[in-house]
């Protein structure tokens, strides 16, 4: 079959063949944030005030975008972030995004809520991999999921921690989203719509197990079945809300039974990122969750100055939200990220083409980092630093008075 993704000159072009193939509440729940998208809309705003400083004649013909994290090398300063619908949008998509990233030798994060067995995408997908939980109602429940992921064998152990209820998702709402997935009339006239999904995705699963893809990474105690289902409009008390009652001891127990590395996902606050370093955790991401979680929130672009100064070098810092652009890459790394993950675009990718269409995501974007890197005037991404961008208060006051 000819992979259409090769056509995609950018990671928009990526979006548009995930619209057309997938049924519309799948792009949507992929596409959009939480109540009016307000944080997803601030996260671009913010990464497109932020200007790049470049520097000319320095023969840049030798560069690289190599980057050295937690002592490994990776061929580029990225990760794949965790994203649960993977396997929704493609058959046993984990597995086709860790294969990507495996080939580009960048870590891959696989989200608690996705559908392919962990074991099964670390065997299939090869590469670094790192497990990604979330803690539901039975917050000692999620002991049993830990266990199972050190004996898998993943790397690392990526702990969300900026949900604690359920993201006000009002779009999946009002186009009946539910997982694991439930058959009415208005989802199946939507996969009608998009043969090439029920076909290609759903009907492949249905062959395959005979049901419909389900969560088989979350430890659900025999008593909370009953309770386990309707995850995005979970009632307060079903198993798949969130747990509002984690907190800093918590983490430190994490800390005592996973001797791999440890990050806490959704930081924001300064405070919060040295509570982490003091937990023992071995890194962060400062994330607002792509405007998933809390529409009011802060964007990471501009929390990340203050975070890296209170904990650069405490911590390492993965820094992600609203990256679409290689030069987005550049400047997170120029505002002290050691390492950037993206969510949506290598989701649109394997939701418009499998493996293909998340490699195409990581070609474009390292194409677009290597001529960028050239216009920055630098050859290696260690050399990227504060001095390669001006924030919008470091413009003339002409400009930056315009934006305001
Ligand atoms: C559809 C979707 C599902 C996501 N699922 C999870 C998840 O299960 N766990 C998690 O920690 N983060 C999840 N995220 C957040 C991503 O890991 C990441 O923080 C974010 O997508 C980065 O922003 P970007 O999509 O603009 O690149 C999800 C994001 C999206 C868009």
């Amino acid at each position: 079959m000819t992979d259409l993704s090769s056509k995609a000159l950018n990671i928009e072009d990526l979006r548009q063949m995930a619209k057309r193939r997938l049924t519309k509440a799948l792009f949507d729940f992929c596409d959009k944030g939480s109540e009016d998208q307000v944080a997803m809309r601030d996260n671009r705003a913010a990464l497109d005030a932020i200007k790049l400083m470049p520097r000319v004649l320095n023969n840049t013909s030798a560069r690289h975008a190599r980057t050295t994290f937690f002592n490994e090398e990776l061929g580029l300063p990225l990760m794949i972030g965790p994203t649960g619908p993977a396997g929704f949008v493609w058959y046993r998509g984990e597995t086709q995004l860790a294969k990507a990233a495996a080939k580009k030798n960048i870590p891959f994060t696989l989200a608690s809520t996705s559908n392919t067995a962990m074991e099964r995408v670390i065997q299939n997908g090869g590469g670094t991999q790192w497990f990604q939980l979330y803690v539901w109602r039975d917050p000692e429940a999620a002991f049993v999921t830990v266990q199972r992921a050190l004996d898998a064998g993943f790397e690392a152990l990526v702990v969300t921690v900026d949900s604690p209820v359920y993201n006000n998702r009002e779009i999946d709402v009002r186009n009946g989203l539910v997982f694991p997935p439930k058959v009415t009339l208005k989802t199946a006239a939507d996969s009608l719509r998009h043969p090439r999904w029920l076909f290609g995705t759903a009907g492949k699963y249905y062959l395959a197990e005979r049901r419909l893809p389900a969560f088989t990474n979350i430890h659900i105690p025999e008593e909370a079945r009953a309770s386990a289902t309707g995850y995005v409009s979970a009632k307060s008390d079903s198993f798949l809300n969130r747990d509002d009652t984690m907190d800093w001891d918590y983490v430190r127990r994490l800390r005592d039974v996973w001797p791999k590395k440890l990050l806490l996902k959704g930081i924001l606050h300064p405070e919060d990122a040295v509570k982490a370093a003091d937990a023992g955790a071995d890194g962060i991401f400062v994330s607002n969750h792509a405007g998933n979680t809390n529409d009011a929130a802060i964007t990471p672009w501009d929390a990340l100055p203050d975070i890296v100064e209170a904990v650069g070098g405490r911590l390492a810092i993965i820094a992600d939200s609203g990256v679409r652009r290689g030069s987005d890459v550049l400047k997170a790394l120029a505002l002290g990220a050691d390492l950037v993950a993206i969510g949506r675009a290598t989701l649109w990718g394997v939701g418009a083409a499998g493996e293909a269409g998340a490699s195409r995501a990581l070609d474009i974007l390292e194409a677009e980092i290597l001529r960028t890197m050239a216009v920055l005037g630098v050859a290696d991404v260690a050399s990227i630093g504060r001095e390669h961008i001006r924030l919008p208060g470091e413009l003339p006051v002409s400009r930056s008075a315009k934006r305001a």
